[in-house]
């Protein structure tokens, strides 16, 4: 048991973390630089983050998906009924639509835009201007997927974090 909260709470904060600096810090300030971003962008690809943080992800909802159940004692709509059970219920809700609008609307954009930006270190002068472009349209549009994700973490910290006392 202790390793299960130890794993989830862990992972939890990671995840909801790394995604804050990366909405709040990192995308904010490739959007100020523009183009010259792009070869940081480039060097962060390999720091393995669209690994890293699905695996965060994964561990979070799994651990507390059996914290749930054992915390129900396999009476999960009884649980539920009750106002530390439900918090804890829509918090876990909103962590799972995260995860799943972060695998099918975030990350693609993400993988596509630091591909670019691995492209932009070899592109000819010519090409340059059409993968800026690019970028800054995937940029705009993974913004807005950004902030719905945000929003549903925060949301489930929220919940997590006032559960046992409601
Ligand atoms: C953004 C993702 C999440 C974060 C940051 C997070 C964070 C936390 C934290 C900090 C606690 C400790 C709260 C306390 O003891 O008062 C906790 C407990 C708990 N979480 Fe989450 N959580 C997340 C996702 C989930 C999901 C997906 C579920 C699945 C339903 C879940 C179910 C639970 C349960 C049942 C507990 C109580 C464990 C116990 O019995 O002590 N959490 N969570």
């Amino acid at each position: 048991m202790i390793v299960l909260r130890f794993l989830h709470v862990v992972s939890g904060a990671l995840w909801v973390g790394m995604f804050a600096f990366m909405s709040f810090i990192l995308l904010p300030a490739f959007a100020e630089v523009g183009p010259e971003g792009a070869k940081l962008q480039a060097a962060l690809a390999k720091r393995r983050i669209p690994v890293i943080m699905p695996v965060l992800a994964l561990i979070t909802l799994v651990s507390g998906m059996w914290l749930y159940q054992r915390l129900s004692g396999g009476a999960i709509g009884a649980l539920l009924k009750t106002p530390t059970g439900l918090a804890f219920g829509l918090g876990g809700l909103a962590a799972l639509l995260a995860f799943v609008v972060g695998i099918g609307l975030a990350r693609p954009f993400m993988m596509r835009s630091m591909k670019l930006a691995e492209q932009m270190k070899t592109a000819s002068p010519a090409d340059r201007s059409s993968i800026i472009a690019e970028m800054q349209k995937l940029g705009a549009r993974g913004a807005v997927v950004n902030r719905l994700v945000m929003a549903l973490l925060l949301f489930a910290l929220a919940a997590m974090a006032i559960a046992r006392y409601v």
